[in-house]
């Protein structure tokens, strides 16, 4: 596939005093994307969705959008939209004449002005609202009109900062899916922030996963949660979150072993990739996915079920194995019970090892498929 550049950054810097917001960052997102920015409170996401808007200037590193240096260019001549987690409607003005705020702007003749405001409240489902006043509108119905009187204008590109997190639970999930409904149908570049990883791995084409102004992982949603490059996205990303267990690796009568302050743990009857041998003799912290274990009549971990939690419809087993605690997946129609003893068994294909010393991420799987 042939992948146009829409944006571009790189090596972005943006210091605040001692803060550094923004960290040596690079990443290009391709026209027609949906591109996420996810990661924790204070992270820079914000800060990097205003350099790219030119409402922050770089301190380092340049941008680009669709292959132009911006870095110096005014935010107003960027063709770039940004809409805020605060909603920025004008409370007296109706909806009509919210949308056509930009168009005006422009100056644009009123019959063209007409039809592309009712093009844009169609496809935001906004036609019946347009002669009520922005500020009688509830929260989601508000942050529609702010995205409206950005799709109007026809940007380049569309920024999100946080948009649903004011809104109820409830209307977020439908707002999300129209957001992506109308991101395709108009193939609006649209770079997407959000502390809320669902939300990430739900709209996302690409995303992108940073932590104290630096990116540490890009990839599609898939990628990130599959083959999370840290520790820190292990955990970040995925509910519940991922299992851990620390120890160091060794081999027993050909076996894989963990061995952890106070057991031993077979993660596999057999060592066969080399990678795993080289691991041999490292201090290690190993992952799993709570589906990626079973609860099971035979297994080489023992435990006990501490807690039957149930969410949707699945169990959650909280199960204890000597110090540690981990959380299993079963199905709803198990009748698992507190105090149960089990055993755990643990897809060896998709067990993470992490270097203990940094959390990075040493290898996925530790026998071959
Ligand atoms: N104008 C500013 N002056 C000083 N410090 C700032 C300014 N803007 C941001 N910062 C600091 O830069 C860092 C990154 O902030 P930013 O708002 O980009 O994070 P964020 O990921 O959007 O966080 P949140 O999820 O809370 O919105 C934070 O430590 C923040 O306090
Ligand atoms: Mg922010």
């Amino acid at each position: 596939m042939n992948r146009q550049e829409a944006v571009k950054l790189e090596n972005v810097t943006k210091r605040f005093g001692n803060v550094v917001a923004v960290n040596n960052v690079s990443f290009e997102v391709y026209k027609g994307e949906l591109f996420s920015l996810l990661g924790p409170s204070g992270c820079g996401k914000t800060t990097t969705l205003r350099i790219i808007s030119g409402l922050e200037r770089p301190d380092e590193g340049r941008v680009y959008i669709e292959g132009t240096d911006v870095t110096e260019l005014p935010a107003r001549e960027r063709r770039v939209c940004l809409v805020f987690q605060e909603y920025a409607v004008f409370p007296h003005m109706n909806v009509y004449e919210n949308i056509e705020f930009g168009l005006k702007v422009k100056m644009l003749p009123r019959a063209e002005r007409d039809k592309k405001v009712k093009e844009v409240a169609e496809l935001l489902e906004l036609v019946d609202y347009l002669n009520y006043k922005g500020g009688r509108l509830g929260l989601s119905d508000q942050q529609k009109v702010a995205i409206a009187r950005c799709l109007v204008v026809e940007p380049k590109l569309l920024l999100l900062d946080e948009p649903l997190t004011l809104v109820d639970a409830r209307v977020r999930e439908r707002m999300r899916r129209e957001l992506k409904r109308i991101q395709r149908e108009l193939g609006t570049t649209m770079i997407y922030v959000t502390h809320d990883q669902l939300e990430a791995l739900m709209l996302s084409d690409r995303m992108a996963v940073m932590r104290n102004g630096k990116i540490i992982q890009i990839g599609t949603p898939e990628e990130i949660y599959d083959n999370p490059a840290d520790m820190f996205i292990a955990t970040f990303v995925g509910s519940p979150a991922m299992n851990f267990l620390e120890g160091v690796l060794e081999v027993e009568e050909g076996m894989l072993i963990l061995k952890t302050s106070s057991y031993k743990y077979v993660l596999s009857k057999s060592i066969e990739s080399s990678a795993v041998q080289n691991l041999i003799g490292t201090e290690v912290v190993i992952g799993f996915r709570p589906e990626d274990a079973e609860v099971r009549h035979s297994g080489e971990v023992e435990g006990v079920i501490k807690l039957v939690e149930i969410v949707e419809d699945r169990k959650i087993l909280h199960i204890k194995i000597n110090e540690d605690e981990v959380k299993v997946l079963a199905d709803i129609f198990t009748s698992f019970t507190e105090g149960q003893k089990v055993k755990v068994w643990i897809n060896p294909l998709r067990l993470h090892i992490f270097e203990k010393k940094n959390g990075k991420k040493l290898l996925k799987g530790v026998v071959s498929r």
